[in-house]
C-alpha cells in the first residue's frame, strides 16, 4: 500500500517510541532525509509526496534497524561532529558530543604538533588538525580496523599528509618524538555500569568503552609514559568519567604533572582533565 512521507513518519513513530527510542521525532527525521536522498530540512516540504515501492521498502529497512536500538551512526555510515562529518561503523566508538569540548579546550593554545591516543575514528585528532592546518599529529590505537576507518576518515578531510596512525598499545609504537599536546579519550567505563548503558551501546566495540577494571587503569598506564613525549610545558588532555575528575587528578598529581584542571562540559559535567608537564 502506498503512503504519504507524513503517514510512514507517523506509523514509524509509535514503532520507534514503543522500542525506547529517546529522540524518535528527530532519528526518523534524519532516516526519511537518506530514504529519500535529500536534506533533513526539506522533509517538511516533502511531507504530502507518495512513497514509491523502493522507497518504502528502505524506509521499513532503516526504521526496523533503529527499532532493534541500531545507533543512527551505523544505520547512516556517518556521525556529524564538531565541525566535520566523520565515517563511523562498528569497529569503532561512535564519537560523542561531549567529547567536542576536549577538542575546544585543546585549541585555547597553540600546537604544531599533537598525540591522540585510542583515536577510534580519529574525530578529535582530525577535528585539531582541520582548524591548524600546519600542524602534524600522530593517532594511535590498538585496534587495526579502527586505524583504518580513522585513515579513512582523513582521506576525506584531506588532511592525510598531515597525520600518522599506527596501530599501538598506548605509547609502544609512538615513535620517540616530543608533543605539544597529547590528547586520549581511553575507555573509562567501570564494568559494573556496563549494564546502565543504552541498548544501542551494545553495538560499539566494548574494548572501546570499559578498561575491565575499575575505569581508570587506562589514565595510570598513559600517566606513567607519557612526560616521555610531552615537550616542555607541553599540555595533556583527558576526557574523563563525570565522577572520576578527583581520582584521574590524583594520578596526574602522583606522576608530576602540574597546572591539573578539572574542566566541565556544555551540561556543567566534569569532562576533561588538563594539565601539563612538570618539565620546563
Ligand atoms: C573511548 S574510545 C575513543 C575513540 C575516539 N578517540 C573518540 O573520542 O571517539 C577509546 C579508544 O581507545 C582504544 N584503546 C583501548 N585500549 C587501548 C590501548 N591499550 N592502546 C591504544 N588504544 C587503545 C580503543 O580501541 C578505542 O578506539
Amino acid at each position: 500500500m502506498t503512503k504519504s512521507v507524513q503517514d510512514a513518519l507517523k506509523q514509524e513513530n509509535q514503532v520507534l517510541v514503543a522500542a525506547g527510542v529517546q529522540c524518535a521525532t528527530r532519528d526518523l527525521r534524519l532516516l526519511m532525509a537518506f530514504t529519500l536522498g535529500v536534506q533533513p530540512y526539506q522533509i517538511s516540504l516533502l511531507l504530502n509526496n507518495v512513497l514509491d515501492p523502493s522507497q518504502q521498502a528502505i524506509f521499513d529497512q532503516v526504521c526496523a534497524k533503529r527499532a532493534a536500538r541500531v545507533p543512527m551512526s551505523h544505520i547512516l555510515g556517518y556521525r556529524d561532529f564538531y565541525e566535520h562529518r566523520f565515517i563511523v561503523t562498528p569497529d569503532v566508538l561512535d564519537p560523542r558530543p561531549e567529547t567536542e569540548i576536549l577538542v575546544s579546550l585543546a585549541f585555547e593554545e597553540d600546537f604544531m604538533t599533537v598525540l591522540d591516543l585510542g583515536t577510534g575514528s580519529g574525530c578529535i585528532l582530525l577535528s585539531l588538525l582541520a582548524n591548524r592546518r600546519l600542524s602534524r599529529g600522530v593517532g594511535v590505537d590498538q585496534s587495526p580496523k579502527a586505524i583504518s576507518i580513522a585513515q579513512r576518515n582523513a582521506a576525506k578531510l584531506h588532511l592525510s599528509k598531515q597525520v600518522d596512525f599506527f596501530v599501538s598499545d598506548w605509547f609502544s609504537s609512538v615513535p620517540i618524538t616530543k608533543f605539544d599536546l597529547i590528547v586520549s579519550n581511553p575507555p573509562y567505563i567501570h564494568p559494573n555500569a556496563m549494564a546502565d548503558l543504552s541498548l544501542e551501546v551494545l553495538h560499539e566495540p566494548e574494548f572501546a568503552l570499559t578498561d575491565y577494571s575499575d575505569g581508570l587503569s587506562h589514565y595510570r598506564q598513559i600517566a606513567k609514559s607519557a612526560h616521555n613525549f610531552l615537550a616542555p610545558n607541553g599540555r595533556l588532555l583527558f576526557e574523563i568519567g563525570f565522577d572520576q575528575g578527583p581520582a584521574v587528578s590524583a594520578i596526574l598529581f602522583d606522576h608530576q604533572f602540574r597546572d591539573i584542571t578539572v574542566l566541565p562540559d556544555l551540561d556543567n559535567c566534569p569532562r576533561v582533565v588538563a594539565c601539563r608537564s612538570s618539565h620546563q
